[in-house]
């Protein structure tokens, strides 16, 4: 593999550090794919080296607390003590999310994790509109408290940046399923998102949260296997698949929520506009 381990890779656009809304290209889609072959059958231990070197300090770890996310903490923490981690908390987790929290502040102990919470205006039109449980209501309603609880903090927070590192697996689901290990996020500003565990298998997380007796997500023990809000996740049964606890209701939904790809169906921007105000032009 050639051109990993340097700083300035090949035929480089600007490094202007402009990030979302900003007119100067971070990366363009050349280099990005260039680097992506590049780095592919490298360990994530590289990407997270090489990204940490050009984009610290408008660079962060986005983090779900789930096994994956857990080894990405260990890595960006050994290479880089001071590297921003952060994550949404939706105001819906469930109590196990703080508890590994609580015990990844203890084992880190210079980890700069931010929770971003969702906007407190939002939240409380959308609950007085639509109730707390509004997601078993539709789709769309659904998509929409994701919105407001999840993508909306997320987006804002990239904002700042200029790439972010994400937990995201090709063997996670099949919309997942071609995702580069760099590539240029054009639902958060044109930022560089990078998937250091693309390549990576659910059993080479457990094998590396084993081999380092890192702590884990209190749910794994009672059969989840993803893990997202307390009312959205489920445990599964044998033989489903393992993303089939997310959202179990629904059928013929993305089992997504939108921060890793633009989920439009007219109907939530017409619910997303209503609870926005505002907002929603900005
Ligand atoms: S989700 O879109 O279905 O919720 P998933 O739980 O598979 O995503 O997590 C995939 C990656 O998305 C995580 O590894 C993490 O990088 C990012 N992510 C998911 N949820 C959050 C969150 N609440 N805060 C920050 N990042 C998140
Ligand atoms: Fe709301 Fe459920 Fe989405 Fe969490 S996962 S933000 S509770 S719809």
């Amino acid at each position: 593999m050639s051109g990993v381990g340097s700083t300035e890779p090949s035929g480089g656009a600007g490094l202007a550090g402009a990030g979302a809304g900003g007119t100067v290209e971070i990366l363009d889609e050349l280099e990005a794919g260039e680097l992506s072959i590049e780095f592919e059958g490298a360990e994530p231990q590289e990407l997270l080296g090489w990204a940490l070197e050009r984009f610290a300090p408008r660079l962060a770890l986005s983090t779900a607390f789930q096994a994956g996310d857990v080894v990405l903490i260990d890595m960006v923490h050994e290479l880089d003590g001071q590297a921003r981690v952060f994550s949404v908390d939706t105001g819906r987790l469930p109590a196990e999310t703080h508890e590994l929290i609580e015990e990844l502040r203890r084992r880190y102990p210079g980890l700069q994790l931010d929770l971003l919470a969702p906007d407190a205006g939002q939240l409380q039109r959308m609950v007085g509109t639509h109730g707390p449980n509004l997601f078993h209501q539709s789709v769309e309603r659904r998509l929409l408290c994701c919105n407001v609880r999840k993508v909306q903090p997320l987006t804002k927070h990239l904002a700042s940046l200029d790439a972010w590192f994400t937990g995201l697996r090709r063997d996670q689901w099949a919309s997942r399923s071609d995702i580069r290990k760099i590539e240029i996020d054009h639902d958060h500003g044109a930022i560089v998102k990078l998937n250091p565990l693309a390549e990576w298998t659910e059993e080479e997380c457990w094998d590396y949260v084993r081999e380092h007796d890192l702590p884990t997500h209190g749910l794994y023990a009672k059969g989840y296997t993803s893990i997202g809000c307390a009312p959205c996740t489920r445990a599964i049964a044998p033989g489903e698949d393992t993303r089939a606890g997310r959202w179990w209701w629904e059928t013929g939904a993305p089992k997504e929520c939108g921060i890793h790809c633009a989920v439009e169906t007219g109907g939530l921007e017409h619910e997303l506009h209503a609870i926005l105000g505002e907002d929603a032009d900005a």
